[in-house]
């Protein structure tokens, strides 16, 4: 009914990355002036609202701790129930908002500053990981890799934008290789990033970032695309669905679009507001936990790690 996303990306940017103390004590200052907003918006009263969701796990704990024990204070004082919603199911769910249609089962592809994951989603409250980065996410990839090219945090969509400008067959990346087909390893990638750009400047050469930033983007996208749908085909789903930040990349979303055309699957994504971190699909798969009666008491935690598929609290 409304969506108020409170940002602090320009107050990390000063320091490279997301700084956990900075971002406790915003979370801190925006939380009451956010969920007043997005009542607001909303035309409703707290009164009004049948159940309060949360975020508590995984993520950075101090900025967890703030929602949960907001949320633990609004649902004692409201008499409302409180539902604990996984981060990653949340960003599985930005598609239901957009796309009311798409039920499970099908397999979906997060990829976010935190996750790569290839999951079966079985229902809407049950999950199996059958593929998982075994160092960095494809996020901290992109972030990584564009802060060695000299773009500001985080530089996912920097690079997005000036791979429409470059030529991705300039420079040559690798394609690292997984024991399990399934699994992601990008911090080769990362790596070889680094010191291409290096080895350019010890020779004194200029790295043109278009083309890097290309050849970067058709790499990443490519591996995500391959791995995705050979397990999509076979597992035999004919429904595949994209979620997390990454989702918002123009050539991810291209790439599968085709893939999923020339396979014959139905392919669903979240439009770009629902991509990166919002309340709203947290909103959407706390309506499907309250369903399984997947509520909490006031001694929730949350909780720094935690699968998709062993949900506890
Ligand atoms: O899901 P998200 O908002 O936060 C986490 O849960 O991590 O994902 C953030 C990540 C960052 O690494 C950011 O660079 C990346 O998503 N991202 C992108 C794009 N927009 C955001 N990566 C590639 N292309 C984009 N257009
Ligand atoms: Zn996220």
């Amino acid at each position: 009914m409304s969506s108020v996303v409170a940002t602090q990306i320009e107050e990390h940017k000063l320091y490279g990355g997301v700084v956990p103390e900075i971002a406790s004590r915003r979370h801190c200052e925006s939380i009451c002036a956010v969920v007043a907003e997005a009542l607001e918006k909303a035309e409703m009263t707290a009164e009004e609202v049948d159940a309060i969701g949360v975020t508590f796990a995984p993520g950075l704990i101090g900025a967890l701790l703030v929602g949960v024990n907001y949320a633990k204070s609004l649902a004692f004082g409201l008499s409302k129930p409180l539902i604990p919603v996984h981060h990653i199911r949340g960003h599985i769910a930005a598609n239901y908002l957009a796309h009311p249609e798409l039920e499970p089962p099908y397999m979906c592809l997060v990829a976010s500053g935190g996750h790569s994951h290839i999951v079966e989603v079985l229902d809407y409250t049950e999950f199996r990981v059958i593929g998982r980065t075994i160092d960095d996410a494809a996020g901290e990839c992109f972030d990584k890799a564009a802060r060695a090219m000299g773009f500001p945090y985080p530089g996912g969509k920097y690079i997005d934008e000036a791979s429409k400008l470059g030529d991705p067959t300039r420079y040559s990346l690798p394609d690292p290789h997984t024991q399990n087909p399934y699994d992601f390893s990008f911090s080769g990638l990362k790596t070889a990033v680094i010191n291409l750009i290096h080895n350019a400047e010890q020779k004194g050469e200029q790295i043109n970032a278009n083309d890097l930033s290309a050849a970067f983007q058709h790499t990443v996208c490519k591996i995500l695309e391959r791995k995705f749908i050979a397990a999509a085909r076979e597992k035999g789903y004919k429904k595949i669905a994209l979620a997390g930040g990454v989702a918002a990349n123009s050539g991810l979303r291209a790439s599968l679009e085709n893939a999923a055309r020339e396979n014959g699957m139905e392919f669903f994504l979240p439009p770009l507001s629902l991509c990166g971190d919002n309340a709203a699909m947290i909103g959407a798969q706390a309506f499907y936990e309250f369903q399984k009666g997947h509520i909490a008491d006031e001694s929730l935690n949350a909780f720094a790690t935690m699968s998709i598929d062993k949900v506890r609290f």
